[in-house]
């Protein structure tokens, strides 16, 4: 492992707003803050907003800062991207962010019910050929459900095509209200001031001319989800 790596790794350590837990801590098992968010990090009674596979933490971080009455958690299994964040937010003390290094797949262990108001999916990968493993697959979505509040939003940012379609033809196909729509955020002149932070992903896939997509869809909890054919796609 390089230098950089481990110094990475050895400072994250150090840092209150990052939470590492370990595989049993969340296997199957509920994670000691779990449902404690608000109470015993954040000591707030302000909306939770989660931003999943969120590498460096761009938009974490960036909305922490702009909306301090609200609190950001980013998460991702790479300690060494979360640095990143981890410690912007440290040296900035945000008392409105924090980090989660955990695999997704976890995620129901780390978040009791309600105590999530929104998530942003920021250019996770499209996972063509994985249903299970794609972050707006019914699959992930039943398991943002139990923690998410009744009509919870759900922000998609991406690069792909192939998963904002996807996308799209899920949530159209199960009822769940898409607030918005949009296949060229730049080109459209739509990215705000929320819309424009730039991820690091983003940031490579603008410089190869990409189109930027965005959706928003409402995650109502009456209906089992159903994923779409894959030759309706
Ligand atoms: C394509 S990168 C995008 C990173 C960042 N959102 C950006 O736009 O720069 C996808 C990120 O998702 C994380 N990731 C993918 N699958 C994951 C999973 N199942 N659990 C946790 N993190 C995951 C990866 O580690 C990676 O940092």
């Amino acid at each position: 492992m390089g230098k950089d790596k481990l110094k990475r790794f050895a400072e994250n350590e150090s840092f209150k707003c990052l939470f590492q837990p370990d595989f049993d801590d969340v296997f199957r098992k509920d994670y000691m803050l779990k449902g404690r968010w608000h109470s015993d990090v954040f000591k707030n009674d302000n909306p939770i907003v989660l931003e999943l596979g969120c590498g460096r933490g761009e938009y974490t971080v960036e909305m922490g800062r702009k909306y301090p009455e609200i609190n950001f958690i980013g998460i991702d299994i790479k300690g060494a991207r979360l640095w990143r964040g981890a410690k912007s937010a440290t040296e900035e003390s945000l008392p409105n962010v924090a980090f989660v290094r955990c695999r997704i797949e976890f995620i129901e262990w780390l978040f009791g019910p309600g105590e999530v108001s929104e998530i942003w999916i920021t250019f996770a990968d499209p996972q063509i050929n994985r249903d299970n493993k794609r972050l707006t697959g019914t699959l992930f979505l039943e398991r943002y459900r139990k923690f998410l509040i009744p009509d919870g939003i759900i922000h998609l940012k991406t690069d792909s095509l192939y998963l904002h379609n996807y996308t799209v033809a899920m949530a159209k196909l199960n009822h769940l209200e898409i607030t918005e729509e949009n296949k060229d955020i730049y080109g459209s002149g739509r990215a705000d001031e929320l819309l424009s932070i730039k991820t690091h992903y983003e940031e490579n896939y603008l410089s190869m001319g990409v189109a930027i997509t965005y959706l928003t869809f409402k995650l109502s909890s009456y209906n089992k989800l159903i994923e779409p054919e894959k030759d309706s796609l």
